[in-house]
C-alpha cells in the first residue's frame, strides 16, 4: 500500500506515530512561516503542516501545491495547538518530512466542498470531481449499505438472487421501451426490461418460490426528480402466497430497514385503499406526516347561486390550522399557485375564521349561518384557514392535493427524521384513457384482479379492484406490486380488455402464456425503486444524488456526451438504413 492510514482515521492516541497519507488536496493555507494542507480521501480530511523553520525548502514545494493535487506524504502525528471539534481528526495534524506527487490536477471547475459553488450541469459534466464531494460520498455508501442490508435480509428469509437477461422482449408496464437493434437478425430489436416482470412470473412456474434481485430497469419516459430513464429496483416475487402474505413479508423488510439506518420501530404500516386516499387526500401517495385531509363540500354549497359551485363535479376543501389571519396577498399567492399550467385549477375559495369572526371569498353568495355550517363541517377552530376547490372531480382532487403538500411545506409539516410509511390497496385493475378512448391496465396487465369483483369485469371494468398495492413513504411512491394472473384463460380475457387481438396477445405474450399451461403457482410479488428507497430514507427529493452516474434531466449523460450519433458502419451492420446524424470516421 502507498499509504500506512487513511486521512480520517488518526486521533490523538496515535501521537509520534509515523505515517504516510495519500489523497487529493482539498485546500492549503500559507502562513509564511507555517504552510497547512487538508489531504482528503473518502475517509475524512487530516491536516498536513510544513515548517519554514524545520524545513525551508520542503514548504517552499508545499506552497506550489494547487487544489486537487494527488500527494503521497510522509510524517509524524503531533498535537494541534489549535484543535478543531469539528473533525474527527481535528486534534492532531501531521509535520510532513517528505512528500510526492503523485498526479497534478487543472483547476477544478467548481469547489469541491460540501456546498459547492458549481451549478447542476457543470457538476453533471465533471461528475467525477462532483463524486469527490463528502454528501455524494455518503450517499453512495449508504446506498451500498442498504444493498447489502437488503440481500442479507432477503437471503435470511430464503429468498435467492437470480439474475435476469437485459436484452429481452418488450414488457409493458406502461413506459416507452428502449431498444437494441440485432446485428444477427436484421431489422429485430431486442427491448431493454423496463422490469423483469415476466422473467420473475416464469420463474415462478419454474419452482424458485422466493426470488429477488436487485436489478437495472430501463424507461424511456419524461424525466422527473423521482424518475430516471435508467433506474434500479429490488424485485421479488412470491409463490403460493395471498396478498396478505407479502404485504406481511415486505412490511418486514421495510421495518427491518427503518430500524437499521433510522433505529425507528414501527408497530405496523397502516393501510388505505386506493378510494381513501384519492377521497381524503387526492393522491393515491399521500404524504401522511400531517393532517389537512379533505372533506367533501357538495351537500353543503350546492343550491346558493354560486354558479361555480354549483356547476362542479366535486367542491372539496381542506382546513389549514393557524392561517386564519392570511392576508389579501398570501391568499392571492396561493389562488397565483393554484393556477399555475402544471396544476390547473380556475380559482380558489377561502374562508377565514379569525378573531371570532367568519369571512370568505364567496360572501355574497353565502348567510354567515351557511359559512358556520361549512366551517363546522370541517371541524374548523379560531384561527384556521378553509380552501376550498371546485371542478371536474379527479382534476379538483389532484390540485388541492398539490395545495395540500404546499400548505404543508410553508408550514413545515413536511418534517425530515418523522417518517410515515403507508401501504395503499385495493387499486383499480384499469384506468380508462380519455386521449385513446380504451382502458390500460392500472400496474400492469399481469395483475389478478380482486376474485369479488371478477363478475364486474364484463359490466363495468372501470370498476373493478385489483390485488394491487403500493408501499408509499412520505408521499413518495417507494414499491408497487400486485397478486398475479395465473390462468392462461383469464390472462387471456384480461389482455382482451386491454384491446389486445388474440394475435397480439399470443405474439407478445405467447411465451408467458404457454408457461402458464405448464403448472404455474398462485404467485405474486413487488418491486420497491432502491434509488427512490434511499432518497427517502436521507430525506432528499432527488434520487440523481444517489446514482453515481445518472442522466440530467434531458436524459443525457453530459459527461461522456450520450445519447450520441454511431459510425455509419455501424448503422449499416445492423440494417438500420435511416441516415441519422452520422459520425464519419
Ligand atoms: P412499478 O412500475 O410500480 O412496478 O415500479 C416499481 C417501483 O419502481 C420505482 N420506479 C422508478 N424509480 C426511478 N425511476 C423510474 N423511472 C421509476 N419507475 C418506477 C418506483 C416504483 O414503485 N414489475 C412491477 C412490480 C411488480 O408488480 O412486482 C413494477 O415494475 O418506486
Amino acid at each position: 500500500m502507498l499509504r500506512t492510514h487513511t486521512c480520517g482515521e488518526l486521533r490523538i492516541e496515535d501521537i509520534n506515530k509515523k505515517v504516510t497519507l495519500c489523497g487529493w488536496i482539498q485546500k492549503s493555507r500559507d502562513l509564511g512561516g507555517m504552510t497547512f494542507i487538508d489531504l482528503r480521501d473518502r475517509y475524512g480530511i487530516t491536516q498536513l503542516v510544513f515548517n519554514m523553520d524545520v524545513d525551508a525548502e520542503l514548504c517552499n514545494q508545499a506552497r506550489l501545491l494547487g487544489r486537487e493535487f494527488v500527494i503521497s506524504a510522509t510524517g509524524s502525528v503531533i498535537e494541534r495547538s489549535n484543535k478543531n471539534s469539528k473533525m474527527p481528526t481535528g486534534n492532531i495534524e501531521i509535520m510532513i518530512e517528505s512528500f510526492e506527487i503523485l498526479n497534478e490536477a487543472k483547476t477544478p471547475p467548481f469547489t469541491i466542498e460540501d456546498e459547492s459553488d458549481g451549478g447542476d450541469e457543470l457538476r453533471m459534466k465533471y461528475r467525477y470531481l462532483d463524486l469527490r464531494r463528502n454528501p455524494l460520498q455518503r450517499n453512495l455508501e449508504f446506498r451500498h449499505k442498504m444493498a447489502i442490508e437488503v440481500r442479507n435480509y432477503m437471503n435470511n428469509i430464503n429468498f435467492i438472487e437470480i439474475e435476469t437477461p437485459v436484452l429481452i422482449k418488450s414488457t409493458p408496464e406502461g413506459a416507452r421501451d428502449f431498444v437494441v437493434p440485432s446485428r444477427m437478425h436484421q431489422g429485430k430489436f431486442y427491448a431493454l426490461p423496463q422490469s423483469p416482470q415476466t422473467l420473475k412470473q416464469i420463474l415462478m412456474v419454474s419452482g424458485y418460490d422466493r426470488y429477488f434481485q436487485i436489478v437495472k430497469c430501463f424507461r424511456d419516459e419524461d424525466l422527473r426528480a423521482d424518475r430516471q430513464p435508467e433506474f434500479t429496483q429490488i424485485d421479488c416475487e412470491m409463490s403460493f402466497v395471498t396478498q396478505e402474505d407479502i404485504l406481511n413479508t415486505f412490511e418486514g423488510l421495510t421495518r427491518h430497514l427503518f430500524k437499521k439506518f433510522k433505529g425507528i420501530e414501527f408497530d405496523t404500516i397502516p393501510r388505505m385503499t386506493y378510494a381513501d386516499a384519492m377521497k381524503y387526500y387526492g393522491s393515491d401517495k399521500p404524504d401522511i406526516r400531517f393532517g389537512m385531509k379533505f372533506v367533501e363540500l357538495n351537500n353543503k354549497v350546492k343550491g346558493k347561486g354560486f354558479k361555480v359551485f354549483d356547476d362542479a363535479e366535486l367542491v372539496v376543501g381542506i382546513c389549514v390550522e393557524g392561517c386564519g389571519n392570511y392576508s389579501r396577498k398570501q391568499t392571492d399567492e396561493l389562488t397565483e399557485f393554484i393556477k399555475k399550467p402544471q396544476i390547473g385549477a380556475n380559482g380558489l375559495v377561502y374562508i377565514k375564521y379569525n378573531d371570532s369572526e367568519i369571512k370568505s371569498s364567496v360572501d355574497k353568495f353565502y348567510t354567515p349561518e351557511d359559512l358556520k355550517n361549512i366551517v363546522k363541517e370541517f371541524g374548523a377552530k379560531n384561527g384556521d384557514l378553509i380552501l376550498i376547490l371546485a371542478g371536474k372531480r379527479e382534476k379538483t382532487q389532484i390540485a388541492l392535493s398539490e395545495l395540500r403538500l404546499e400548505m404543508a411545506k410553508r408550514l413545515n409539516l413536511r418534517k425530515e427524521n418523522v417518517f410515515a410509511p403507508l401501504w395503499v390497496v385495493d387499486f383499480p385493475l384499469f384506468e380508462w384513457d380519455d386521449e385513446t378512448n380504451r382502458f390500460y391496465a392500472k400496474h400492469h396487465p399481469f395483475t389478478s384482479p380482486k376474485l369479488e369483483d371478477i363478475d364486474i369485469l364484463d359490466i363495468n371494468p372501470g370498476e373493478a379492484r385489483a390485488n394491487a398495492y403500493d408501499l408509499v413513504i412520505n408521499g413518495v411512491e417507494v414499491g408497487g406490486g400486485s397478486i398475479r394472473i395465473h390462468n392462461r384463460n383469464l390472462q387471456n380475457k384480461m389482455l382482451k380488455k386491454l384491446g389486445f387481438s388474440d394475435d397480439e396477445a399470443y405474439k407478445q405474450f405467447g411465451f408467458l402464456m404457454n408457461a402458464f399451461e405448464y403448472g404455474a403457482p398462485p404467485h405474486g410479488g413487488i418491486a420497491f425503486g432502491f434509488d427512490r428507497l434511499c432518497a427517502v430514507f436521507s430525506n432528499c427529493d432527488s434520487i440523481r444524488d444517489f446514482i453515481a452516474f445518472p442522466k440530467n434531466n434531458a436524459g443525457k449523460d453530459v459527461m461522456m456526451d450520450t445519447p450520441a450519433a454511431i459510425y455509419e458502419e455501424q448503422l449499416n451492420e445492423l440494417g438500420i438504413n435511416i441516415m441519422l446524424n452520422v459520425n464519419t470516421k
